[in-house]
């Protein structure tokens, strides 16, 4: 059986984009894979963060994939400090890896700017640390959003790069995607949704009237119907695909080729969509948030038989690499 990997930030506000861009196809994918699901707390600390808040955000986030759908009893949910072998193959990784490439990446070059108290090299050595997290279980499918697809092909160059400097240990991952692989932000449709972005996102937790407030304020464009969508009426209908029955959407497709769309209608069968769909796993956080113990044993439990598999690797790459002295 194939193996999938994947990994979300708890740096709080989990939104709609992480939800349609991947979390969603992570349910999918428990029933049809060996899937292994991270709770990323080492890469949420590559920029400012508060300490004191780190633990319930790492519970927060459990309780949301569990809602969402991640079963426990399925698949392996777990926190990635609780695997130290992360870290120590991304020492080893980092010792393979170009500054250049590194400096190249996006996102680093995104949130680098972001950082008005400098940037540390954790932020730059971010998806050496990714690689870690796939490469350690030699994951050979990787569901992310389309903002990852950098990361993941530095992924893969610094597998060939291990197997031809050392030994053949790595496969090279390969990224799934969603229809949804880019939600774009609602205030802005030029950008893409993201926690650092106040007013572009709807968060799993929001209540129904923030809901229906935020889709209501979305932006469209004011140009003519019947020809290329704007970004902003793409997001929407992107939006309404992921959360409504394909007749609905096909109705207001065909209102918006004939010129007779009213947005504010789309807008309002949207935002009811999104209700329906979302309600439910709000409540289900909620009640999972109250027994925080009972997520602390999933995550142990998850973090037990993850730590094996990385262990089996870490002991690999270390052999290949020519470290011959027993851990102690
Ligand atoms: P993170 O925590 O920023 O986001 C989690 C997932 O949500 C996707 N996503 C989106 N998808 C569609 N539209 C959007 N607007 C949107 N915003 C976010 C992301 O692509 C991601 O799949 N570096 C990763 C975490 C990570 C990881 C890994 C992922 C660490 N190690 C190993 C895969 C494998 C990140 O910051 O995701």
């Amino acid at each position: 059986m194939q193996r999938v990997f994947s990994g979300i930030q708890p740096t709080g506000n989990i939104h709609i984009g992480n939800y349609l861009g991947a979390i969603r196809n992570w349910v999918d994918l428990q029933d049809k894979y060996e899937s292994l699901f991270c709770i990323v707390d080492y890469h949420a600390i590559t920029v400012e963060y508060e300490p004191e808040m780190l633990h319930q955000r790492v519970l927060e986030l459990a309780a949301t994939l569990i809602a969402a759908g991640l079963d426990p009893d399925k698949t392996t949910l777990f926190v990635q400090s609780s695997v130290p072998e992360h870290a120590e193959l991304t020492w080893l990784f980092t010792c393979i890896t170009s500054v250049g490439a590194l400096e190249r990446m996006t996102q680093f070059k995104e949130k680098a700017e972001r950082q008005k108290g400098g940037v540390f090299a954790g932020l730059m050595n971010y998806p050496v640390l990714m690689a870690s997290d796939i490469l350690i279980y030699k994951a050979e499918l990787v569901p992310v959003g389309d903002d990852q697809i950098q990361h993941l092909e530095l992924t893969r160059e610094i597998a060939r790069r291990f197997n031809s400097m050392f030994r053949e240990v790595f496969p090279e991952p390969q990224p799934l995607l969603t229809k949804a692989a880019r939600i774009m932000a609602l205030n802005d449709p030029t950008s893409k949704m993201s926690k650092s972005l106040e007013g572009s996102y709807i968060a799993l937790d929001d209540d129904d009237n923030a809901i229906r407030k935020k889709i209501r304020r979305a932006m469209t464009d004011p140009g003519p119907q019947g020809g290329e969508m704007g970004p902003g009426v793409k997001n929407l209908f992107a939006l309404l695909e992921a959360f409504a029955e394909l007749e609905l959407v096909q109705k207001f497709r065909d209102d918006y080729a004939n010129q007779s769309l009213r947005y504010a209608d789309l807008k309002q069968a949207l935002a009811e969509a999104a209700v329906t769909h979302l309600a439910p796993i709000r409540e289900r956080i909620f009640e999972l948030l109250a027994k925080p113990d009972q997520l602390k044993e999933i995550l142990h439990a998850g973090a037990k038989h993850a730590r094996q598999l990385a262990q089996e690797t870490m002991a690999e790459a270390r052999d290949a690499m020519g470290f011959k002295m027993p851990v102690a």
